[in-house]
Formats: structure tokens, C-alpha cells, sequence
């Protein structure tokens, strides 16, 4: 299914803030080396979006669930302060070995630490607080519940958790869904709408995106 007409998705992208030469190279370089995955990075609207989300919240301190070769976290560690610290979690020593090249090469180096690993560990290692300023969740779908309960707990009031591919390509509608990453999804966006610690909305932007924002 597509969620937008292909060429309303395209006149859409032709009218955003175009990526920059590095983020551009970043996305050829992903496509050459890992032709069959490249499709998981985030586009360049997606990937200006969360610029501009982070700079309008003034996000400090953020964390991002599934890095891959770093778009989505340069998009993320740009829009804060020089003093903002991204974590960035991934089990993939060898994806994320292109990110931190192109972290250096942006000047990112010092906003952005790697865990990798199990993303879950790494969530449950963070201080119980809720000083979180923004999350992104952009890794295995089966694990969503799990993040954004982990995550949920831990942002300040008024910050905001983004979760990608909430559409999975139309299958969340479908009613005969079998047992499954989709189904999970749809649980997950059942569990959003009925979450009272949150004001949400779901976007139509590339796979779907929400916006969930702490009450
Ligand atoms: C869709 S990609 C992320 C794309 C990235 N946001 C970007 O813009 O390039 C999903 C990533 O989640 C990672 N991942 C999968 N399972 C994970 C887990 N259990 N813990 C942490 N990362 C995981 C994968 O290694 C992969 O890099």
C-alpha cells in the first residue's frame, strides 16, 4: 500500500529543506555498501523533521533506539545544543561503524555515545528520572512496547517520544493480520491512543510517524 500518492511524496520531498552534501553522501555510501538495507534509514523529510522536532523542543538530552549508519542521529544531535547528548543504541558493530565516521565528519563526535547491544539493556540502565528531552524508536518492531514503556517513564513533561514505520507499509489496517511484528505495531499504536500520560498524533510521513508528547 502506498500511504501517499508516489507523487505527492515526491513533490513533498522536492519542497523540504534538501539534505546537506554529508548527509547526502552518508545516504550513497549506505546504498553502496549495503544495498539490501539501505532502505531502513530514514528520508531526508523524516530526517529534517527530527531536526526541526529537536530544535523546537531545545532538546538536550535524547536517546535514539536503532542508529544503523547514523542518519537519523546527525538529524537528531544537530538540531541541539553544542552541550546535548545523544545516546544511540544498536546491536551492529559494523552499521554503526559507518555512522561514527560520518559523527566525526559532521563535528558530532562529542553529542553522540554508542551503546551497543540489546537496546532494552541500555534503556533499563538509565536513571529512573524523567529527564529525557526526546526519544526516537526506529529499531525492531517485535521490542516497540518495551521501548516506549522504558522510555515513556523517563521524559520530562513536555518531551516528546517519536516512533518510525507505525504503519508498516498499511498493515496495521489490515483486520487478518497474521502473529507478527504488524500485529504488535498495531498493539502499540492501540497502546498510544489509550495512554493517558500522553497527547499524541500519528503522521502520514514516509512509513508513519507518531509524536507522542508528555502530559
Ligand atoms: C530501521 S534501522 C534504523 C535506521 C536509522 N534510524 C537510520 O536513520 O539510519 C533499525 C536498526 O535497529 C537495530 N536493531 C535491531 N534490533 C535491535 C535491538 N534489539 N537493539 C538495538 N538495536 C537493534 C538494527 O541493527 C538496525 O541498525
Amino acid at each position: 500500500m502506498h500511504i501517499i500518492d508516489p507523487a505527492v511524496s515526491d513533490y513533498l520531498l522536492a519542497h523540504c529543506t534538501p539534505a546537506d552534501d554529508l548527509l547526502r553522501d552518508l545516504a550513497a555510501e549506505t546504498m553502496q555498501a549495503f544495498p539490501g538495507e539501505a532502505e531502513m534509514q530514514v528520508s531526508p523529510d523524516e530526517g529534517q523533521f527530527l531536526t526541526m522536532l529537536t530544535r523546537l523542543t531545545g532538546a538536550r538530552r535524547a536517546v535514539e533506539v536503532g542508529t544503523f549508519t547514523g542518519y537519523s542521529s546527525i538529524c537528531i544531535a544537530r538540531g541541539m545544543p553544542a552541550d546535548g547528548h545523544l545516546l544511540a543504541c544498536d546491536v551492529s558493530e559494523q552499521w554503526t561503524s559507518i555512522a561514527r565516521r560520518y559523527w566525526q565528519r559532521a563535528g558530532l563526535e562529542d553529542r553522540i555515545e554508542l551503546r551497543i547491544g540489546p537496546a532494552i539493556d541500555a534503556l533499563r540502565a538509565l536513571p529512573a528520572e524523567p529527564v529525557l528531552d526526546l526519544a526516537f524508536i526506529d529499531a525492531d518492531k517485535a521490542s516497540y512496547p518495551l521501548y516506549y514503556e522504558e522510555l515513556v517513564t523517563r521524559l520530562r513533561p513536555g518531551g516528546l517520544l517519536l516512533l518510525d514505520n507505525v504503519l508498516m507499509g498499511g498493515r496495521v489496517l489490515s483486520s487478518d493480520l497474521p502473529a507478527g511484528p504488524g500485529v504488535v505495531m498495531r498493539r502499540m499504536n492501540e497502546i498510544i491512543v489509550g495512554d493517558e500520560r500522553v497527547e499524541s498524533v500519528m503522521l502520514p510521513l514516509r512509513d508513519g510517524v507518531t509524536i507522542a508528547r508528555k502530559r
